[in-house]
């Protein structure tokens, strides 16, 4: 929770927009409804009365209130109740209403309500409400259990097969539940009920919630509840956080102290000290220690100055900072560090998280791969290690286009089975004899691409690329939201209409996949559910989909792999007043 507060500074200039984004659900005599911030799901909760809306006290909503309340508005269930002024204030009157629900009431109208008590209550004790789509089941607390999630009114549970700890790591932030410990799957905290969705999650970890990372759902495999995921959260809030670095394991130093973030600042910050940050954030080892530039000093609170560690702390609070006060006073420099947690890989270049020129983020620097015995082994790991299926093509000299700064690799020999691509034989970090104009690229199985064909660019045969072949689409029980997602997707408009059959010939090549459901809420075809991935999907080439969008092609970048954060697609309309479900 307490993580989510320091999102709230850069999101306050679109608290105009976010009037707009509120809800309102009739309740007889309580209407209530959350007027929040754009991108998280902290709301302030008011109920109107009369003609007016105003905000209820903190001291008068607890937990159990917020439950009904998250629950009648669909929103799943409550996470926590912060008051006090932390987000931006409402304006209008503060009621001072007690809600006294017991928990399991289908709407706050009928929660009892004790009449007016006296009470002087600010806008600064405004009570706001955290709803979560996910919740934990059948653990031993709050923060471990199976994964459920609400979409579409029903609870369900998520398919274990893509699911990883840097996902888990955000649910379990999200949840006010510090960072994830394992991800146990295979049912291990008993067989839900309901469906199981297949979607992937590819979160990096540093989201402060699952409705920010991007999804694919189609083609999913079957999923069984035999394979319900689950995790388990380490249930401490967070007292240490690494921020602006590329993940949750390298960055800029906050410490939280009597709940408030504050900064570190040091001038002799060393190893020993970065050691001790690495450990308590389950980060792996120090890879380095450093002072921020002056361009990227905090501008929060001061929390700690002039730490000494020993290096074998298990808690940064535990190391020595007993300066005099006028030493402390000198220092003013904000601290990062590196920890061997922050290594990933990525491939960029090519519209897509699976295919491009192969980068790997080491000792907080992003580099290349030369493709010196670079082959079809080492192309797999990169595509298993991305969760990108297995590589289809293996391209060398640039082919993704040339990178810039470090070679971090050179003469990969990879045997095939290793789970991570420095785990591999090669000369070294940073040991090389190539330029950049012999960058490692690779195209994996699970790179998706979408056109329309036969047609002009903006009507066609419907044709997605996967597996490094272009296929059809089958049109049964495919609905016009699909459509409609199709065409914006290619930047032809916000609209069309299927064509009819055969309009656009018909195709050769495999039919990809059948039964696409996208709803109004999905941003990308690739989130849309369907059937799993299959050559043979069609029974025929009539069935093929062929589609004539109403725009003309703008010259607009696509949607595919968006993130949330920069799309209003993510924030949903007044019917999904949750962030959170935005991408079921
Ligand atoms: C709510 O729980 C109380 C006891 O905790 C029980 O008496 C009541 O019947 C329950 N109400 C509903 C609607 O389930
Ligand atoms: C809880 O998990 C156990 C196994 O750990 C399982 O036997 C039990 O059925 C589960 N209960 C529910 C309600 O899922
Ligand atoms: C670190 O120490 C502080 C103060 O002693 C304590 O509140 C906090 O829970 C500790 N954190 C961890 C991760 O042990
Ligand atoms: C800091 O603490 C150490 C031991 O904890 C002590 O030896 C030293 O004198 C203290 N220094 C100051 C300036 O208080
Ligand atoms: C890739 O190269 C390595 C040696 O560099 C070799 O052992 C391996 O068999 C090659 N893999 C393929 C698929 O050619
Ligand atoms: C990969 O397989 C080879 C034999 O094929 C084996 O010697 C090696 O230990 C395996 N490596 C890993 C990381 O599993
Ligand atoms: C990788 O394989 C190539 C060719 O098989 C060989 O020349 C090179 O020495 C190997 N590199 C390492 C680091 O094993
Ligand atoms: C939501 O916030 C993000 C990040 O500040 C911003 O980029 C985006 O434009 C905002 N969306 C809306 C609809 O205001």
């Amino acid at each position: 929770m307490r993580g989510r507060m320091a999102v709230k500074g850069h999101l306050s200039a679109q608290w105009l927009w976010l009037l707009l984004l509120f809800i309102q659900t009739s309740l007889g005599h309580v209407e209530a409804r959350l007027v929040g911030e754009n991108g998280t799901c902290i709301r302030r909760v008011e109920i109107k009365r009369g003609d007016t809306w105003g905000s209820i006290c903190d001291s008068h909503f607890d937990l159990k209130a917020a439950s009904v309340l998250c629950n009648q508005l669909q929103c799943g269930t409550a996470v926590s109740t912060p008051g006090g002024a932390r987000f931006r204030e409402g304006r209008g009157p503060i009621w001072t209403e007690e809600f006294q629900c017991v928990g399991n009431e289908s709407h706050l109208f009928y929660c009892p309500r004790p009449p007016y008590v006296d009470q002087s209550c600010s806008h600064g004790n405004e009570v706001c409400v955290i709803c979560s789509r996910f919740r934990l089941v059948n653990g031993t607390s709050m923060c471990s259990g199976r994964v459920e999630v609400l979409v579409l009114g029903a609870w369900g549970t998520l398919c274990d097969s893509r699911w990883d700890l840097s996902d888990a790591h955000v649910l379990c932030h999200q949840l006010d539940c510090g960072v994830a410990v394992s991800t146990p799957g295979a049912g291990h905290f008993g067989k839900g009920t309901g469906p199981v969705w297949g979607d992937t999650f590819h979160c990096k970890g540093t989201e402060t919630h699952l409705g920010f990372c991007p999804v694919t759902a189609l083609g999913a495999s079957q999923c069984s509840h035999d394979h319900d995921a689950g995790v388990i959260c380490s249930g401490q809030s967070e007292s240490l956080r690494l921020l602006t670095g590329e993940s949750r394991c390298d960055g800029r130093v906050e410490i939280s102290l009597g709940g408030m973030w504050g900064r570190v600042l040091d001038y002799q910050w060393d190893m020993k000290d970065a050691s001790v940050v690495c450990r308590q954030l389950q980060c792996g080892v120090a890879e380095s220690a450093y002072n921020l530039p002056k361009s990227d000093q905090g501008t929060g609170p001061v929390g700690l100055r002039g730490v000494r560690c020993a290096g074998h702390e298990s808690n940064l609070t535990l190391c020595n900072t007993n300066l005099s006060e006028t030493e402390q006073a000198g220092i003013t420099e904000d601290v990062g560090v590196v920890c061997s947690g922050s290594r990933q890989l990525r491939l960029v270049n090519a519209m897509g998280r699976c295919a491009g020129r192969v980068e790997i983020y080491y000792q907080g620097t992003w580099g290349t791969v030369c493709d010196d015995s670079w082959n079809l082994s080492d192309s797999n790991v990169v595509c298993k290690q991305l969760g990108c299926g297995h590589a289809v093509d293996v391209a060398a000299s640039a082919h993704y286009g040339e990178g810039s700064g470090q070679i971090w690799l050179d003469d990969v020999n990879c045997s095939g089975n290793e789970s991570e691509l420095w785990e591999c034989p090669s000369r070294g970090w940073g040991q090389h004899d190539c330029r950049h104009k012999e960058d490692a690229g690779v195209l994996c199985s699970e790179f998706m691409d979408l056109r329309l064909v036969n047609g002009d660019d903006c009507s066609g045969r419907l044709e997605v690329f996967y597996n490094g072949t272009w296929g059809s689409v089958c049109s049964s029980s495919m609905a016009q939201a699909t459509v409609d997602i199709v065409c914006k997707q290619l930047g032809c408009g916000n609209g069309g209409e299927f064509a009819e059959d055969y309009l656009y010939g018909q195709g050769s090549g495999p039919t990809w996949l059948d039964r696409v459901q996208c709803r109004e809420q999905h941003s990308s075809l690739w989130e849309c559910p369907s059937k799993p991935w299959d050559p043979h999907s069609c029974h025929d080439r009539g069935e093929e989909t062929h589609i004539t969008c109403a725009g003309k092609k703008e010259n607009t970048t696509l949607t595919r792999f968006v993130a949330c954060p920069n799309s209003t697609d993510c924030t949903g309309t007044s019917a999904f007043p949750c962030v959170s479900i935005l991408h079921f």
